[in-house]
């Protein structure tokens, strides 16, 4: 077991001392550093842990969600961590600052986060020029997404170019339009717009995989604030589109069960243990609608590796954690890893 496995234990407590973005930075610096140093070689590696979806062999279920490395610059770090994949991003074609601090809320007694960081990031080039300096093999999906001021009617713009920019290291492509804290984005699923996008981004794909050489598959990340007529069309508009995964689910607006907190009223995405239960419905019903060859990746408040198999249970192929990191350690990497594929 890698040492820092052991030693978050300690850890946690110094970096909950902390304001929870500056914590998030230190811990990325953190991994960087303790990878430069050998300390995160893990040795988790079972065959019957290895899974293939959208024609990707992946060495484990779990990867790690999107948001936790924005810029792509720890990625090696985390994949030696024991992650069976590396979700980087949000990534829009020019930096950005994000909302104004604070913006990142810890809720303790919930193990959940609040969140409203609105998608700080240092542009689709900068981390396409990590990604191309990264020293270790391992599967690294690039989420992409538009900026704050390119209105909605663009918005195919934006992600075209983080599409073509990406392409060429990039192992899958997820389409953010689910996270809450950019004005209007959610709007973005609504089934003119999705269509027009979807239909956009796979033309797209197909004129890259021809000069390329290789199909990089293409997925979207969903809300988990659809109804049920919102989920059915979707499915429906996803299968038609021969769409080639979905993830879900981002953070949710809803409160229920931490209403009593006060960090509730902070505006923002709501991740973690909370979020679990609702995340799983929408996997299922997505699972009951989509055909087999559209692979969900489920995430949402997974805590443990029995939560893991929970979302395995209603449907996913692969899970994401990024909540359960915080609050559980990278030890919940190699809990989950073990799980067998099914
Ligand atoms: C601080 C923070 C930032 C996030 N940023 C992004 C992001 O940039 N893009 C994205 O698609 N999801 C983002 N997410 C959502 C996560 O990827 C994930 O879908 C969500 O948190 C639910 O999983 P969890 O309960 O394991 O955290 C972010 C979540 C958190 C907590």
């Amino acid at each position: 077991m890698p040492l820092i496995h052991s030693l978050y234990p300690l850890l946690r407590p110094l970096l909950f001392k902390l304001d929870a973005e500056t914590a998030h930075e230190w811990t990325v610096k953190m991994m960087k550093f303790a990878h430069g140093l050998g300390l995160l070689k893990s040795e988790i590696r079972n065959p019957k842990s290895e899974i293939t979806v959208m024609e990707l062999k992946f060495p484990n279920c779990v990867g790690l969600a999107a948001g936790m490395d924005k810029s792509a610059s720890a990625v090696d770090a985390w994949l030696a961590c024991g992650f069976g994949h590396v979700e980087v991003g949000t990534l829009t074609p020019r930096p950005q600052h994000g909302n104004p601090k604070p913006r990142l809320f810890r809720l303790i007694k919930n193990d959940a986060i609040i969140n409203r960081m609105g998608f700080n990031n240092p542009g689709i080039s900068a981390a396409v020029a990590q990604l191309e300096k990264r020293s270790s093999q391992g599967i690294v999906g690039v989420n992409i997404g538009k900026n704050f001021d390119t209105p909605n009617e663009n918005a195919a713009d934006d992600y075209l170019k983080c599409l073509r920019a990406a392409y060429r290291v990039a192992d899958y492509i997820a389409v953010n339009i689910s996270s809450p804290n950019t004005k209007g984005l959610r709007d973005l699923q609504a089934e003119e717009p999705v269509r027009r996008l979807v239909s956009a981004l796979k033309e797209e794909q197909a004129k890259l995989s021809a000069q390329h050489g290789t199909i990089v598959p293409l997925v979207v990340k969903i809300a988990p604030d659809l109804d049920t007529t919102q989920i059915e069309m979707l499915a429906r508009v996803f299968s038609e589109m021969q769409l080639d995964g979905l993830i879900a689910t981002n953070t949710t607006l809803s409160r229920t069960s931490v209403e009593q907190h006060p960090f509730a009223k902070e505006a923002g995405g709501l991740s973690g243990a909370p979020l679990n239960q609702r995340s799983t419905e929408v996997i299922a019903a997505f699972r009951q609608l989509l055909p087999k060859t559209i692979p969900i990746i489920g995430v949402g408040g997974i805590m443990s590796a029995a939560d893991a198999q929970v979302k395995m249970n209603a449907g996913a192929s692969l899970v994401q954690v990024y909540t359960g990191l915080v609050y559980r350690g990278p030890g919940l990497i190699s809990e989950i890893a073990k799980l067998p594929s099914s």
